[in-house]
């Protein structure tokens, strides 16, 4: 018998339950997985927690890992049993022994890159490779602004950022986060904790602010976000570690400059697996290659999720956590 996590009723880290289950024998176009390592995520949490519902209840949780195909359906052309496969999307049911999701939603792992790594990545590096790459193409030369540099898609940023020859500017909520930044690549780091944004954004850029913010923190940076772009520049709000950003008044962005935003998410930008390949085939380069280093900060036994959840809402992870069946 496999182990997964569940919840059955929406709530905090307790409503996580480790139990017995049988996976499902794969459909036509469908490949079981035995996770080697899985990734802990901030929107783990929000499914968790109801602010994204789950497609049923009770729920898997989970969207990224990595592992060694077991079974394939009998329409699945790319894999075969043995394959050491990755993913970082759907369906959730990642924090498992076992799991099964089709066949568009997985690559190959290149033998250079662990489990752990790779659990640690998909879903993160993709995300940075969209957000710096095709959301908004950074070029190099730019400096760009990007909020919870200390964290999972941050620390991932801020290494490919330097690669590109950008500076970024991080935000951070401690001294510890604001060094770890640094290390990673970013050009200098805001304190959000207890400095103004905006007021060290237009100091940063010698008045001009910057072309593009990227936030994942949400509610609390919102309008911070919104101060720190310069005249027709994007704000990416990409996710709500904070809270949700919601009653926005479209005249806001007049009144601050013509500014646009967009609301992305890793779905619709690995929306098939030619797009998902192509943009792991980048992913993965950047790693081999030395630009991009994958720190497993933390690492807890599959059963301890709900700790590892804890840990990431209170804001004492940093870099790439992991799961270990
Ligand atoms: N749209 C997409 O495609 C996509 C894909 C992946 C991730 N995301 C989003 O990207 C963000 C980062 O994800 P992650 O998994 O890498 O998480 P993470 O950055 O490791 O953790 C979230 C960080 O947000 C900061 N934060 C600020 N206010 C917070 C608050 N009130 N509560 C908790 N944290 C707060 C904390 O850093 P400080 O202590 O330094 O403030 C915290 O460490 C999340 O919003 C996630 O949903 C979006």
């Amino acid at each position: 018998m496999a182990k997964r996590i569940q919840f059955r009723a929406h709530g905090g880290p307790e409503v996580l339950e480790y139990v017995d289950y049988q996976p499902a024998e794969p459909g036509p176009k469908e490949v079981r997985v035995t996770n080697k390592a899985i990734g802990l995520n901030f929107i783990d949490t929000y499914y968790r927690s109801g602010l994204y519902p789950p497609p049923s209840l009770p729920s898997g949780v989970g969207s990224e890992g990595a592992g060694v195909v077991e079974a394939v359906g009998s329409d699945v052309t790319r894999f075969k049993i043995g394959d050491r496969v990755a993913y970082g999307s759907g369906p959730l049911g990642a924090y498992s022994d076992v799991h099964v999701l089709p066949e568009a939603n997985l690559v190959k792992l290149p033998d250079a890159i662990s489990f752990e790594q790779a659990a640690g990545v998909m879903l993160k590096g993709l995300t940075v490779q969209y957000l710096l790459r095709q959301t908004y193409e950074l070029k190099g030369g730019e400096t760009i602004l990007f909020h919870a540099a200390a964290g999972g898609v941050g620390s991932l940023a801020c290494q490919w950022a330097r690669a590109l020859g950008v500076k970024l500017i991080g935000t951070v909520s401690s001294a510890e986060k604001a060094a770890l930044a640094k290390a990673n690549g970013a050009w200098a780091t805001i304190d959000y904790s207890h400095e103004n944004v905006a007021q060290r954004v237009l100091e940063l850029t010698d008045g001009k602010k910057v072309p593009v913010v990227y936030d994942g923190v949400g509610k609390d940076t919102w309008l911070t976000s919104l101060d720190s772009v310069a005249p027709r520049g994007l704000v990416v709000s990409f996710g709500n570690a904070s809270g949700a950003v919601d009653g926005v008044n479209l005249g806001i962005l007049a009144g601050k400059g013509s500014l646009y935003v967009t609301r992305p998410t890793l779905g619709t930008y690995a929306n098939n697996a030619e797009n998902l390949q192509r943009m792991a085939d980048e992913l993965f380069e950047m790693i081999i290659g030395g630009k991009l280093t994958v720190e497993i900060s933390q690492r807890y036994p599959l059963a301890d999720a709900a700790k590892a959840q804890t840990e990431l809402s209170a804001r004492r992870t940093t870099g790439s956590v992991v799961l270990l069946p």
